[in-house]
């Protein structure tokens, strides 16, 4: 009896499943499979998933940059003083995206400060890169295209780590935070 009560249940749930995948479109098959890999430890096609969708969808933060900072100035802000930057401060920013942190906290460093700003999008830091050159600011941040969870780093060189809105982006931000520490 109990075996048949499964049965019907698995059938059941089989059927709700089939119909909700058959009355939406592909899309939400792709999205299925998506979070399936994501969740399935398949990190490098999620990976490289997460890298195209961000690359698609660049040349929209370059449109609407300065009304997203209008938004996002004080979150940088903030972050930056959490961390106690001082002018001679190193900083590493992962998932800098359009630049940011990495660019409000290059403008309060001097000569001797420095940051590594990194991201997995090639076409996120291409606009990084136009808008760190755009402030004057293109001799203190260097850009390197990465994955958080496993980008080479330079042992002991920084004071400070920053991330704005990135560390979600991680199927496994143990392994992201270990990178960076
Ligand atoms: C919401 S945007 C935030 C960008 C920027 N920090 C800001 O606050 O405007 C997220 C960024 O995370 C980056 N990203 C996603 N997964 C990543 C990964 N595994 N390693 C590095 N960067 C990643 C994306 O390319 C994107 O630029």
């Amino acid at each position: 009896m109990g075996h048949d009560l499964t049965c019907v249940l698995l059938c059941n749930t089989l059927y709700v499943l089939i119909i909700f995948v058959d009355v939406q479109n592909k899309k939400w098959v792709s999205d299925i499979t998506y979070t399936i890999s994501k969740f399935n430890g398949k990190s490098k096609q999620y990976k490289e998933a997460e890298r195209q969708k961000w690359d698609n969808v660049a040349s929209g933060w370059q449109k609407w940059w300065s009304t997203i900072e209008r938004g996002g100035a004080n979150l940088s802000k903030r972050l930056i003083e959490l961390a106690e930057i001082k002018p001679d401060s190193r900083v590493l920013d992962i998932s800098t995206g359009i630049g940011e942190p990495a660019i409000t906290a290059a403008s309060q460093l001097d000569k001797t400060g420095y940051i590594l700003a990194t991201d997995i999008s090639p076409q996120m830091l291409s606009i990084a890169k136009q808008r760190a050159t755009s402030f004057g600011l293109e001799n203190v941040i260097e850009f390197r295209e990465g994955d958080t969870e496993t980008i080479e780093l330079p042992t002991n060189t920084f004071d400070a780590a920053l991330c704005r809105a990135g560390l979600m982006f991680l199927p496994d931000p143990n392994a992201g935070l270990s990178n960076i520490f």
